[in-house]
């Protein structure tokens, strides 16, 4: 798989070290712009679970989970510390990701546009952010019987010009993914920059949803909705809460 040459995040942050590469040895620096951003973060190292913890139980009052149940989507801002957020805008930047969806080898961008990388264990931010979201998936369970089992997260890039054609989470036929969930990461997202996801309510409204920062969208996973053609580079965590058990993880050769 081809390598993407320069990868960079809304913090500007570095180009991908394509020839030494993020790992145990090289952890990245989670605050390259300390000058800009006043908070000490040294490396992922000092990242601990806890700093990812959020108390979903008050985040989701009642009036939120009403409307999840009656319109099926909500969205949560704020959700995260500042150092969980920053930790996961870095690890956008840096991790490698591979288009979404190829057919034959050909990347079919007019339906979507997104380049994608899997969270597993080994993408440290990522997977603390996964464990906060099953601690969610675990507050659904007891207020609404939601029947969540396990959750899937990958991280999302849409290039400038890219978006992602009506759909939804659930392919035809299909019913094992119950809540979708999306976390954007760009700060100072403005009207202009495009990739709004669209989403159709339960009652047929349509909503607009700026991909901001630090804010969670969730969603009954059979809504339809499509995300705006960005036209700045655009980033997000695509989340899944299943009712299917957790089968060990193999990540496609696509
Ligand atoms: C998806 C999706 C929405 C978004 O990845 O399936 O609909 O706002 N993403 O990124
Ligand atoms: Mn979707």
């Amino acid at each position: 798989m081809k390598k993407i040459a320069a990868i960079t995040n809304n913090l500007d942050l570095t180009n991908l070290p394509i020839n030494n590469p993020i790992g145990a040895n090289n952890p990245p620096l989670l605050n390259p712009h300390a000058d800009k951003v006043a908070i000490d973060i040294p490396t992922q190292h000092e990242l601990q679970l806890v700093d990812f913890a959020v108390n979903w139980g008050d985040r989701l009052t009642n009036t939120q989970l009403d409307k999840l149940v009656h319109e099926g989507w909500i969205v949560i801002d704020d959700v995260f510390e500042i150092k969980a957020l920053l930790a996961l805008q870095a690890e956008s930047g840096f991790i490698d990701y591979r288009d979404a969806q190829l057919t034959d080898g050909i990347r079919v961008t007019d339906i979507r546009g997104d380049k994608i990388r899997w969270i597993t264990k080994d993408i440290f931010a990522g997977f603390y952010y996964l464990d906060s979201i099953n601690q969610l998936a675990a507050v659904l369970n007891r207020a609404l019987f939601a029947g969540i089992r396990h959750s899937e997260a990958h991280y999302a890039c849409y290039p400038v010009g890219f978006g992602y054609q009506w759909h939804s989470d659930n392919p035809v036929g299909r019913d094992e993914r119950v809540i979708s969930a999306v976390f954007y990461l760009n700060d100072d997202w403005l009207a202009d920059d495009g990739g709004a996801l669209e989403v159709v309510d339960n009652h047929g409204e349509h909503h607009n949803v700026m991909p901001a920062a630090n804010r969670l969208i969730i969603f009954d996973s059979n809504l339809k909705h499509q995300v705006q053609i960005a036209h700045r580079q655009r980033y997000s965590i695509a989340t899944w809460m299943r009712r299917d058990g957790l089968v060990p993880f193999v990540e496609s050769a696509n």
